[in-house]
């Protein structure tokens, strides 16, 4: 018995983190830095409740100044119309709203045609998918738990995205492979550029990181999420200023044991003058310019064993090259 509620505790607690709803204002900050890409394009969020999801209020409100073709919405089980209710009907909905929709200017979601799913509304679901070959872009927070399936899935159909993450997402070998072949990159805003998320009723708010909005709403600021997209934007085509110089200050730039690399700290302090391989954190690829910099390796030395120096391993690191070093 107690076997069974640790397990059961177990799967609430983590699937908990995956009801984290994402804020207008947040939405608005990103998308602002990408009209350019969603002329006469189908938009799908696909794990997004019409009923309740900001993603769809952002895009129907957006319809026409975006130039949109078509936003395709389907939820995750039965969510009622409130965000947190957690499907007593496996069942789910979705909406395809166009243009006829937007024209007669009907707000009320039961009337713009939600319809039933016959599941309930996995990405991974024959019916999500069919959804998701129809669409361009692909815009949502998914469920953190499943974030590599996720985004392996997006690869596979060869969708557009742009989408919420944890930080930590960087980290998984999947995901950096991805960001070294230049096929996916981070957005405009992470950290604290993303003011916080939405969070159940049950959600304990403890400490200065959370707070009740002006609706109730109970917000948590995590303070460790980023986007993620295949998007050009122009952040990734600015170089970063550098100002530093490694020759004269070779202590403050020590070596690693197991790569022929030196350490940086703080992106703003990479020497302008290295030739060779550099470490930085892994922040640095939020100022990443493929033009600027070249990825080497994450986070393993030849050894393939975690970086050190002076036999203590350092926060993770990335293996860079600077491509335009300039000597002064
Ligand atoms: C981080 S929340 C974000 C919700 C919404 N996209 C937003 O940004 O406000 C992730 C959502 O994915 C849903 N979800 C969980 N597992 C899912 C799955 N296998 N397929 C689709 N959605 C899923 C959760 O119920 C939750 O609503």
């Amino acid at each position: 018995m107690e076997k069974i509620l640790n397990r059961t505790l177990h799967i609430a607690k983590s699937s908990k983190k995956d009801e984290f709803y994402t804020q207008l204002p947040d939405i608005e900050n990103e998308l602002q830095h990408y009209k350019e890409h969603f002329k006469n394009k189908v938009v799908f969020c696909n794990s997004d409740d019409p009923r309740n999801s900001n993603f769809f209020k952002y895009f129907a409100y957006n319809f026409e100044n975006l130039g949109l073709k078509k936003i395709i919405t389907i939820g995750y089980k039965n969510q009622e119309k409130n965000l947190f209710f957690q499907g007593e009907s496996e069942k789910a909905v979705f909406l395809e709203y166009h243009s006829s929709i937007h024209d007669k200017k009907i707000t009320n979601a039961e009337e713009m045609g939600i319809k039933n799913c016959t599941g309930n509304g996995d990405f991974r679901s024959k019916e999500s998918i069919e959804l998701l070959k129809k669409s361009d872009i692909v815009v949502t927070n998914p469920p953190f738990s499943l974030f590599r399936e996720y985004v392996d899935q997006l690869v596979k159909y060869e969708k557009k995205f742009l989408i919420i993450g944890n930080i930590n997402a960087i980290t998984y070998k999947e995901i950096f492979k991805l960001i070294k072949e230049n096929k996916v990159w981070l957005g405009i805003n992470m950290g604290r550029g993303i003011s916080g998320f939405i969070v159940p009723e049950d959600y304990k708010l403890f400490g200065t990181e959370t707070r009740i909005d002006k609706n109730g709403n109970r917000i948590v600021a995590t303070n460790n999420c980023l986007w993620l997209t295949n998007l050009d934007t122009l952040r990734r085509h600015e170089d970063i200023v550098l100002t530093k110089k490694y020759y004269g200050n070779e202590r403050a730039y020590p070596k690693f044991d197991n790569y022929d690399a030196i350490n940086v700290n703080k992106t703003q302090d990479i020497p302008m003058d290295y030739d060779g391989v550099i470490g930085v954190p892994i922040t640095f690829l939020h100022k990443y310019n493929p033009e600027q910099f070249e990825l080497i390796k994450f986070r393993k030395g030849n050894d393939e064993k975690d970086l050190s120096i002076n036999g203590q391993c350092t926060y993770f690191r990335i293996l860079i090259k600077n491509k335009r070093r300039s000597i002064f």
